[in-house]
């Protein structure tokens, strides 16, 4: 496993744009190999000026969007026109401003009455569009993620059973904190990706990233951002507020 490489940015602005510039570079390369770039985006409010970023003219005009795939990380269990869904705040920050096609769109179906169903339905089409590796798990080529103040990132909270789910690349989760079901990619597929970025802004996140970034000792407590031992490269991109409690 790759030595995680950690980018401390000035600002949340300077962090966002850090970040679009190494996605439309990843998208290039894919590009350059005359492969597509499938890439699972976060949900939260972190990536919003990220994705906004991507739709601006200056990246909007670099991107081969034809060979832009977007996929979800995980998604809540609503309708695709609700407040809640990582698909619709994608669709305002991004999808409504560039001119990727619908097919490169792909959406977990958040509207389904049984989570389950919406999870199997979205490993069929995860396996149907990504290379997958010699263990069948499908490749993306980045995950997006984000991290919650309790360490979870995509949907994988603490004290939930998709933490230990290794059959499955997308299950549904169960979140008793937030009395909500949600769908997830796990961690199989997650540290099978080429590339991961975690992304984490604000003095909101400064006490994890700091349990994160300490060093270990018997006791301490593991989260699941944790859990993740990639195959690829990780690179985190933290603002100068988060990083606030990291020991030199
Ligand atoms: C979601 C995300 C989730 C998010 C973290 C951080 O659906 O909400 O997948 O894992 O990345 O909760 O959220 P913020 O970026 O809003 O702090």
């Amino acid at each position: 496993m790759s030595k995680p490489e950690l980018y401390i940015h000035s600002s949340y602005e300077a962090l966002c744009h850090g970040v679009a510039k190494e996605i439309a570079s990843l998208a290039h390369r894919a590009e350059q190999r005359y492969r597509p770039f499938n890439v699972a985006f976060s949900g939260g409010s972190t990536p919003e000026n990220i994705y906004q970023l991507l739709a601006s003219t200056h990246f909007c005009e670099e991107i081969n969007w034809g060979g832009f795939n977007i996929y979800f990380g995980d998604e809540r269990m609503v309708a695709p026109d609700h407040q809640d869904s990582n698909y619709l705040m994608v669709k305002n920050t991004l999808l409504d401003h560039c001119p990727i096609p619908s097919a490169n769109i792909h959406a977990i179906k958040g509207e389904l009455q049984n989570p389950h169903t919406a999870a199997a339905e979205y490993q069929k089409e995860l396996i149907e569009h990504l290379d997958q590796s010699e263990s069948l798990i499908p490749i993306f080529d980045l995950v997006l993620l984000g991290i919650g103040s309790d360490g979870h990132t995509a949907s994988l909270f603490p004290d939930t059973d998709i933490l230990v789910q290794h059959e499955k690349w997308v299950d549904a989760v169960y979140v008793k904190k937030l009395d909500s079901w949600r769908v997830s990619i796990t961690l199989p597929i997650i540290n099978n990706a080429k590339n991961i970025i975690i992304i984490a802004s604000g003095k909101p996140k400064a006490d994890i990233i700091k349990e994160v970034f300490s060093k270990a000792h018997p006791n301490k407590k593991i989260y699941p951002i944790q859990l993740l031992q990639p195959s690829g490269l990780v690179t985190w991109h933290i603002d100068q507020a988060a990083s606030e409690g990291i020991e030199d």
